[in-house]
């Protein structure tokens, strides 16, 4: 089982086989297969990606669960399902540069838009990838008329130009200092924002 991300507002999760469907379920959605720049999968494609997204090694993702929406205890290792709303990814497939990773953000449940998760997502992830795989460089990739994405990641302060951001390397002193990762073989909060967990 891999690591599970422990935050103030989510929980991120390893892609699990119980979250396939509901995630199919999204992707059926034109506005979000628009706003990700994804293409429609059959159910058993989204199975094999499932798989996929665990033998990569260029690429990482976590299912992003409201903490709010957690029934009862959450449990390491289960996919709480009840509180998924999202995902997160990265990948660092630069030729050029193998510790610059591409990031994407989803928060899909529109009734937990707005309430800081994407932004919380984002920030953990990137201070994950910091730690574990020694990115200094992320991107994001985001279309022109996605004013919540861009203001999202405008308000992490970050250059940008037209479809595309790229944080300085000086960002993940901040994305750190914000995440303040501690690191434990049980679910340790390390004192600060989020706490690492597997
Ligand atoms: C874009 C998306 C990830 C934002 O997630 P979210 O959890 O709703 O965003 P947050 O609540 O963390 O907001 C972070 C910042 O973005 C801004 N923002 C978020 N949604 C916004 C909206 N609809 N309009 C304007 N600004 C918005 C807010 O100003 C917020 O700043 P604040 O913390 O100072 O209030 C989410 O709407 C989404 O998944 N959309 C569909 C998929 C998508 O577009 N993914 C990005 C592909 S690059």
């Amino acid at each position: 089982m891999g690591m599970s991300l422990e935050g103030q507002k989510v929980i991120m999760v390893p892609y699990m086989e119980a979250h396939v469907p509901k995630y199919h379920v999204w992707m059926q959605d034109p506005a979000l297969l628009q706003a990700t720049g994804s293409e429609p999968l059959s159910l058993q494609e989204e199975y094999d990606m499932q798989l996929s997204w665990n033998e990569d090694p260029l690429k990482k993702t976590f299912i992003v669960l409201d903490k709010g929406m957690v029934e009862g205890k959450f449990v390491h290792g289960g996919p709480h399902v009840e509180a998924m709303v999202g995902d997160v990814n990265i990948y660092m497939n630069d030729l050029d540069d193998p510790q610059l990773a591409e990031i994407e953000i989803m928060i899909a449940e529109p009734k937990s838009r707005g309430k800081g998760l994407g932004k919380e997502s984002v920030l953990m992830m990137m201070a994950y990838a910091v730690q574990n795989f020694g990115i200094h460089v992320f991107r994001a990739k985001i279309g022109e008329s996605n004013g919540s994405s861009l203001s999202l990641f405008r308000k992490l302060k970050l250059p940008d130009q037209p479809n595309l951001m790229t944080l300085p390397s000086s960002f993940h002193h901040e994305a750190l200092a914000q995440g303040n990762i501690g690191v434990g073989s049980d679910r340790a909060k390390a004192g600060g924002a989020f706490a690492v967990v597997w």
